[in-house]
């Protein structure tokens, strides 16, 4: 393990990355499993560590503004916009690609996605590597994305040339990604940029799905992903204290409960085996992106039945929390109810 904030590790880690290792490393959103993004087999062996589908392409994440134009055909005037208010920051933008990029990194696609990061330890890496880094999120694919350098190494305990630790992530959801080939751009996964922050800048989005001429939402989106290994489950929305509270009036469970504040404050003392985790005030889910993924990782630590998780307004981060929460559940909800 490499502690980002030791300039020697950082070296040390970006020499691996130019010698085509796997490094782990923090950004605000999640850990990144990064590989040289010009490096075509280092970007292969990113596909194989996670057992991630060939289709689904990478993001690279470069340090400066100027690192973006050789990678890409044009940056449409939008894009520049966005980059000046957002970039460092949770903003991914796909762009027409250059020759430069490898075809296993846009997994053949015409397209590449880019994102500048906003955590001192992934531009410090990036820099010192001199390369853009591909990474996806450090997870094995399907599982909680990482974030923390302890979730990475609980996913991958070999395989990796090293990981760097920077503490926790405190965004805790991946990137918003806007498509900015179309017009006007497309949101192809809502992130740790709310699409109200995008709207308010440059006016209206598409939203893929709402209209069968849309172009396709981001190849990733269609896997199931997130996903806790007991089955999740969503709290009804109409009644979240009366679900909960014939829930542990049923006494002594496995049972693992994802809640707001708001909630526990009004729910009577839980069952002895229940594992509750507080999310925060409903007014902030913001606070409840940052704890998802590692409540995950933790319900499964604990060996949980099932996990009631409670829906959240879709406004701000709420609407990527939501985004998250209905694929963690996968398909099993189509059987089973609450
Ligand atoms: O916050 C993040 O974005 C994190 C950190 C590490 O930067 N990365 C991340 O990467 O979430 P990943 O690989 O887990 O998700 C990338 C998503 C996938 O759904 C992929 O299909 C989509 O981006 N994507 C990548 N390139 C694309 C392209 N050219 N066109 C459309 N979608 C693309
Ligand atoms: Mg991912």
């Amino acid at each position: 393990m490499w502690q980002g904030n030791h300039q020697d590790h950082i070296q040390e880690a970006a020499q691996a990355l130019r010698q085509g290792g796997l490094v782990a490393f923090p950004t605000e959103t999640v850990y990144g499993l990064g590989a040289d993004g010009l490096n075509p087999q280092a970007c292969r062996a990113i596909f194989k560590a996670k057992g991630r589908p060939a289709d689904n392409p990478l993001i690279l994440h470069i340090a400066d503004f100027q690192d973006l134009a050789p990678l890409v055909q044009d940056i449409p005037p939008q894009a520049k916009v966005l980059a000046q208010a957002f970039w460092p920051g949770p903003l991914t933008m796909i762009f027409k690609k250059s020759p430069l990029v490898p075809e296993v990194v846009s997994a053949g696609l015409e397209t590449v996605a880019i994102r500048m990061p906003d955590h001192p330890v992934a531009l410090a890496l990036i820099r010192a590597t001199g390369r853009p880094l591909a990474a996806p999120s450090a997870n094995i694919s399907g599982r909680p994305s990482p974030t923390s350098a302890a979730h990475v190494a609980e996913d991958f305990p070999t395989g990796l040339a090293g990981i760097v630790d920077g503490g926790p992530c405190h965004v805790g959801l991946e990137s918003t990604i806007l498509n900015m080939t179309t017009q006007p751009p497309s949101l192809l996964r809502p992130g740790g940029l709310s699409r109200e922050a995008l709207q308010d800048l440059i006016g209206p989005l598409q939203i893929p799905g709402t209209n069968p001429q849309d172009p396709p939402q981001a190849p990733g989106m269609k896997y199931r992903h997130y996903a806790p290994k007991s089955p999740l489950y969503l709290i009804d929305p109409k009644d979240p204290i009366g679900q909960v509270t014939r829930l542990w009036a049923q006494g002594p469970s496995h049972l693992g409960f994802l809640l707001s504040e708001d909630t526990l404050k009004a729910l009577p003392p839980p069952p002895p085996g229940a594992r509750i985790v507080n999310m925060g005030p409903k007014a902030r889910p913001d606070l409840a992106a940052q704890k998802l993924f590692a409540s995950l990782r933790d319900m499964d630590a604990q060996g949980v039945q099932a996990i009631y998780a409670e829906v959240w307004d879709t406004k701000g981060l709420g609407q990527a929390l939501m985004n998250r929460l209905e694929k963690a559940r996968g398909d099993h909800h189509k059987e089973d109810s609450l």
